[in-house]
Formats: structure tokens, C-alpha cells, sequence
């Protein structure tokens, strides 16, 4: 097993990937604040089944968390995270300290319109632009490259493709499927914040996204009854929830009072004391988080 090199510098990183292509190889990256799991070992498994050179990036990143969320408690463990991309394979990793990423003087933001309105918009403002901002300078570092996202973060996906697609960006968004633990549960970093309890309330989201999705094989296509048999699941387990609901799969327009003609993501996020999780579903793609439907 070798030990991905641990780069610091957006110099250093940029080095690497252009000696990379200098090689005539091609770079994959997986953006990362960490804490990982196998969701991200996923992603850098997409990458080298392409047969990229991967390099990962793992930092939390201050400008997407809002005052009262958690970045300072956010989980951070670079050498297991070291470990487990040694394992898959990564050649190369970039920790940069929140200096590197935004220099004195820093003055600069990247606001995607729109993608980000409905969803964790409403609930999280500053959220996206804080995403964009740094994958856009993540992206401006590494150069020409296929980088790789997780679905469970379904808008974030889809407003970092609109960002590179606006700005001409050399780069190939490739967004890989959610990984879930065998009883449904959307992997994420934030899970091991869940006492043993609380994570069994926690799958009541891939319950109510199992119930809509099982509701839409069988041919429902009212949006208000498949979100509100989604909703009664979660109201019933979760302590509090900022949304459950449908919207376009690509323009992510509400769909509330429709009934859908063409794929729609129901989409969730909600509370279990202070954890906020989320979780979707794309009716009409997807198969169901449990299985079947
Ligand atoms: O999905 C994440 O882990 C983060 O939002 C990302 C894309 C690494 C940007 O900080």
C-alpha cells in the first residue's frame, strides 16, 4: 500500500496534476471536507476504474456552513482519511489550510442562480455560494480533469455542473450513485454523530422515499401524495424538518399541486436533535432506497 503525498499548496497541487498530464495521463478528483466514508471511497473507485490518476481534496470548507451550523465540531481525521485513500488507491491528496484556500484580501465569490433557490437554498442561505466558491478554486487548481460527487447531495451536484458548464470550465462533472448501509441509511459523515437510537430514526427518510418511490411504480403521479406519504414517514421519526419535497429532476422547479410527466427528485432534509440529514430519491430513475419499487 502507498501512501497518497500529502500536498499543501495550490502550487504544489497544481504541479502534481500538470506533471500528471505530462505523463499523457489523465486526472480524476475527488473533492472531499473529509471524515470519510465509503461514499467517498466510491467516488475515488469511479475514478480509478477510469483509470485516472486520482487525486483527493479534504477540507472543510468555513464559507458553506452558516453561523449556527456545524463547522467547528465538523469531524476531522486526516490520518484515517490518509488510510483509507491509501487503500483505494489515490495517489494524492490536498489538505490546504483555510489561508491557502482564502488568501488575505480574499474578494471573490461564485453564485449560481436559480439550481440554488428551492431545496437547502431556502434553509441554508450563503450554503451554495460557499460550495461554488471553493470547487470553482478547486477546480482552477487542478486543471483539465473528470471530478466525482455522491446523488445523496443531489443540488449540490447539480448547481457545481451548472457553475462549470457556465464558466467553461475543463472539467467533467460525473456524479455517482448514493451508498447506503444494507438497511437503507445514506451514508454520510454526518451519521456518526447519531447515537443508536437516533440512527434508527434516521432511516425513517429512506422509509419515506421507499413509500413515494413504491407509490410511483404502482402509478401514482400526484406530487402532493407522493410527497405526503414521504412526510408522514419523517414527521413521524424526525425531531424537525426543514423540507420534503418534489421538484423537476433537472431544473429542480417546485412541483407542488402537479402531476409529474417526467422524472422528479423528492428530495428531504430534516433534523435529529442538532445532525441535519439528507437524503432523495429521483421517481421515475432511481430504484427505491430499500430495495424493490
Ligand atoms: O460535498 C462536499 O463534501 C463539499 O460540499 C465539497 C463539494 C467538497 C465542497 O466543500
Amino acid at each position: 500500500m502507498v501512501k497518497p503525498v500529502v500536498l499543501r499548496s495550490r502550487e504544489d497541487l497544481r504541479a502534481w496534476c500538470n506533471n500528471v498530464r505530462a505523463s499523457h495521463e489523465s486526472v480524476g478528483f475527488v473533492p472531499t471536507m473529509g471524515a470519510l466514508h465509503a461514499g467517498h471511497r466510491s467516488l475515488a473507485q469511479a475514478s480509478l476504474a477510469r483509470g485516472l490518476v486520482t487525486v483527493a481534496s479534504i477540507f472543510v470548507n468555513p464559507s458553506q456552513f452558516g453561523p449556527n451550523e456545524d463547522f467547528d465540531r465538523y469531524p476531522r481525521d486526516l490520518d484515517a482519511d490518509l488510510a483509507s485513500l491509501a487503500l483505494e488507491g489515490v495517489a494524492a491528496v490536498f489538505a490546504p489550510s483555510v489561508e491557502e484556500m482564502y488568501p488575505a484580501g480574499d474578494s471573490t465569490t461564485v453564485s449560481v442562480r436559480n439550481l440554488t433557490t428551492p431545496f437547502c437554498g431556502r434553509f441554508r442561505p450563503g450554503h451554495f455560494d460557499g460550495v461554488t466558491t471553493v470547487v470553482a478554486r478547486l477546480f482552477a487548481i487542478v486543471g483539465p480533469c473528470a471530478a466525482f460527487f455522491g446523488k445523496k447531495d443531489y443540488q449540490q451536484v447539480a448547481v457545481i455542473r451548472r457553475m462549470t458548464t457556465d464558466l467553461a470550465l475543463p472539467v467533467e462533472v460525473v456524479a455517482c450513485a448514493t451508498v447506503r448501509d444494507p438497511d437503507g441509511l445514506a451514508m454520510s459523515s454526518r451519521n456518526r454523530y447519531l447515537a443508536p437510537e437516533a440512527r434508527h430514526r434516521a432511516l425513517s427518510l429512506a422509509r419515506g422515499l421507499h413509500a413515494a418511490s413504491a407509490a410511483y411504480a404502482r402509478g401514482e403521479r400526484d406530487a402532493d401524495v407522493l410527497r405526503g406519504l414521504a412526510h408522514s414517514e419523517v414527521a413521524s421519526a424526525m425531531d424537525r424538518i426543514d423540507y420534503v419535497e418534489l421538484g423537476d429532476a433537472d431544473s429542480l422547479a417546485p412541483l407542488a399541486g402537479q402531476m409529474l410527466t417526467k422524472p422528479a427528485v423528492l428530495a428531504i432534509a430534516a433534523y435529529l436533535g442538532t445532525t441535519r440529514l439528507i437524503d432523495n430519491v429521483v421517481l421515475g430513475v432511481d430504484a427505491s432506497p430499500l430495495g424493490g419499487a
